[in-house]
């Protein structure tokens, strides 16, 4: 019960990663404010909760709709926990065929809505006495072939913000840090890819098989696994950490395949027959 009488926000609640998350911050004892654009999704998380978590629908891409869920919280009683992670795939295009629309979209939904986050609750954070924000990048801020250019920028600039806002926020005793998750089945794949519903379950045990071969732990990574370390980032066991990120895939960014998959030969297997 490490969120016993603490509140918390929760963007992109409604499914996945954040939906998780909310559960487990409720079930941790937190009341916990979904925001999110699904207003289905999200009433069905607070429907089934006991009341311990209420949604409130909120655009991130919509500076005053996160204000509004911030100020809510505050009005309440005080926010504890931010956790900035509402998000899609954005733009599909590379560098060099994307339109300066879809860019700033990408860039707005992704990055824009986690400094806008942490720019309205870190003046009400600090004016209680701290606080602490979890920010979702991505494993593809690390490297290339995981995701999309605009997105995987905007995630590399989800990282470093985090530094960022951790340097400024320490005067308040705010904590900032970052969660990268690997490949977590969910519905960002079915949605990105514009599958229709029907075929959303069928799908997703598709990409669940695939993900259980992408990398050295062999099953597919979970929502719950990310809620977990967000979890510990969000709370007191975490008091001294601030400024970093905890990587949470199934170690997909280890290295190359042949150093953990033994079915894949090495570069030099070939020169084997000369030895
Ligand atoms: P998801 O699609 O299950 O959940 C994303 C949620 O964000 C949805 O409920 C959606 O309605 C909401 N959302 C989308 N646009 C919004 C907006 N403008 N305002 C408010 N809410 C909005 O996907 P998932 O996987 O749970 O994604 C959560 C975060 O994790 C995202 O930031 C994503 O980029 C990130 N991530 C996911 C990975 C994965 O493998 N699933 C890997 C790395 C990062």
């Amino acid at each position: 019960m490490r969120f016993q009488g603490k509140r918390a926000v929760v963007t992109g609640g409604a499914s996945g990663i954040g939906r998780a998350t909310a559960l487990r911050l409720a079930e941790e004892g937190a009341q916990v404010w979904i925001g999110d654009v699904d207003e289905t999704g999200g009433q069905e998380v607070a429907d089934t909760s006991n009341g311990k978590i209420k949604f409130r629908r909120c655009d991130v891409t919509n500076a005053e709709d996160i204000k509004a869920l911030i100020e809510e919280v505050d009005a309440a009683g005080g926010l504890d926990v931010l956790f900035n992670n509402a998000g899609a795939g954005g733009a599909k295009e590379k560098i060099d065929e994307i339109s300066p629309d879809d860019w700033d979209r990408t860039q707005n939904l992704l990055l824009r809505s986690v400094a806008l986050g942490i720019r309205y609750a870190a003046p009400l954070m600090a004016k209680r006495g701290g606080g602490a924000i979890v920010n979702t990048s991505s494993v593809s801020a690390l490297g290339t072939g995981y995701a999309p250019t605009a997105y995987s920028t905007a995630k590399a600039g989800v990282l470093h913000l985090s530094k960022m806002a951790a340097a400024d926020l320490a005067k308040d005793n705010i904590r900032v840090n970052a969660v990268i998750p690997g490949f977590i089945t969910t519905n960002i794949f079915t949605r990105h890819l514009e599958i229709p519903d029907d075929k959303r379950d069928i799908a997703n045990q598709m990409i669940a098989g695939a993900a259980a071969m992408a990398q050295p732990v062999k099953r597919a990574g979970r929502p719950e696994d990310i809620a977990a370390a967000v979890a510990f980032l969000a709370s007191d066991d975490a008091a001294f950490i601030t400024g970093t990120h905890i990587l949470v895939d199934g170690g997909i960014t280890i290295g190359t395949r042949q150093s953990w998959d033994p079915e894949m030969p090495g570069m030099f297997a070939a020169l084997d027959a000369l030895a």
